[in-house]
């Protein structure tokens, strides 16, 4: 019977069964402070390092093929960290944003973010808005950063946008949510060890392959993105069929 299987889940086309690619891979990238205390060094820097993973990793989905990588850098909690933590968050998003633009344009990358970024500083609200602005033609690998991300929130805004319209199913929600252009989920990470959604991508999550590393952010490399693919190829997805 050719009953709906999940919304946004067509069994029967590409990343849907054993030897599959992975289209689009989520990200939560944990760990930068426990990197940077085993080295005695400031929070701050194992952020840094962190960028630097996501520099790497974001140029290895483009050429691993995969149509879109999302990555949770600011969750709509992370507000409840220090100020000065929250700053050095801040002045990186910037950094990555000024110094990594035109790569990202050059190379047919679109850039998107989930979460509501309006509320951050002015100064970085335009500065988002001139990169998705500048890559918005792009049609090769999109980045999405979630940026004051929370996925209740994202669920609880579609489903009143569904009802404003019609009928709430799951069909009307899932259109509504921020990765509705975006292809199914297939794939979730999360590095360090912790073994948790923390309020990332709940909906989309329903029927992805999850695959969590102890390796912390900062030392998560390419590699590592492509033993979770391998992983990821070998599994056979059943959507709770058999
Ligand atoms: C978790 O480490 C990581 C974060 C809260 C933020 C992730 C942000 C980045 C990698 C940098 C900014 C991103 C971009 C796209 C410019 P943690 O501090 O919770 O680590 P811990 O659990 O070891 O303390």
């Amino acid at each position: 019977m050719a009953g709906r299987v999940s919304p946004s889940h067509d069994t029967s086309g590409p990343g849907s069964g054993k030897g599959a690619q992975a289209r689009h891979v989520a990200i939560i990238m944990d760990g930068n402070g426990r990197w940077a205390k085993k080295r005695h060094l400031p929070r701050a820097v194992g952020h840094k390092r962190g960028v630097d993973a996501v520099r790497e990793v974001a140029r290895a989905a483009r050429t691993m093929g995969l149509e879109a990588l999302t990555l949770y850098a600011f969750s709509t909690e992370n507000w409840r960290r220090p100020e000065d933590e929250i700053g050095a968050l801040m002045g990186l998003l910037k950094s990555f944003i000024v110094s990594d633009l035109d790569e990202f344009a050059a190379n047919n990358v679109r850039l998107k973010i989930i979460g509501d970024y309006k509320a951050f500083a002015p100064d970085i609200v335009a500065m988002v808005e001139n990169a998705l602005a500048r890559t918005a033609g792009n049609d090769g690998t999109t980045l999405v950063v979630a940026l004051n991300y929370g996925s209740q929130a994202e669920i609880a805004n579609a489903a009143a946008r569904a009802a404003a319209k019609g009928a709430i199913t799951p069909e009307s929600i899932e259109a509504e949510l921020d990765t509705a252009d975006l292809p199914p989920l297939d794939l979730l990470i999360r590095t360090s060890g912790e073994v948790r959604l923390s309020n990332f991508l709940l909906w989309q999550a329903a029927y992805a392959e999850m695959w969590f590393t102890e390796v912390l952010w900062p030392d998560f490399k390419p590699a590592h993105l492509q033993e979770a693919l391998d992983a990821f190829a070998r599994r056979e997805r059943r959507y709770g069929g058999r």
